[in-house]
């Protein structure tokens, strides 16, 4: 089933997953349109609190804006068990990142829920999103190519599912 509604996690949530977030959203919205993509719900969440409240790292912001993504709305918040009602999918962006909400799951169903991003693009590969708060900003343009990728590829797995994305 295409789930509807997903929520992106990282280590702080001003780096890689709001960026994933935003990415998603625009490659939805172009692919279905603005009033399908309404029905979908996406958030993210860091599984620390370090920077709760707090807009996306500048870097991060700019380097979304260049491809014309808006993302300075988004605000950073802590992963809380909730979630795992709230979300049908729980995309993470590293290895650490997916042991830390493993640990917090409660049943085989929220289990289920958590997968590694770049899952869609490199199958059973364990490959994890790098961090780049500590580097560079030609860091962010990587990471975002890899995000946008990375969502290109869970759609079109989903819209190979006849109108299942609808
Ligand atoms: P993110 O990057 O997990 O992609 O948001 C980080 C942001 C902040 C910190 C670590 C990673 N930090 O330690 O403050």
């Amino acid at each position: 089933m295409t789930p509807k509604s997903i929520l992106f996690v990282c280590l702080g949530n001003i780096c890689r997953s709001p960026v994933a977030q935003g990415v998603f959203q625009s490659l939805l919205h172009d692919r279905i349109g603005s009033d399908l993509s309404k029905k979908w719900f996406l958030d993210s969440a860091g599984t620390s609190d370090y920077h709760t409240q707090e807009a996306p790292d500048i870097r991060a912001q700019q380097s979304t804006l260049i491809h014309n993504i808006d993302i300075s709305h988004q605000r950073s918040r802590q992963f809380k068990l909730d979630d795992f009602n709230k979300f049908d999918q729980i995309f993470v962006m590293d290895a650490s990142n997916y042991t830390n909400i493993l640990k917090l799951s409660k049943n085989p169903i929220h289990k289920n829920k958590i997968h590694l991003f770049l899952d869609s693009t490199y199958p059973n590969e364990n490959r994890q999103v790098p961090d780049p708060y500590f580097g560079g900003n030609d860091g962010f343009e990587n990471v975002f190519q890899m995000l946008k990728k990375a969502s290109l590829d869970w759609l079109n797995k989903w819209t190979s599912v006849k109108d299942s994305i609808k």
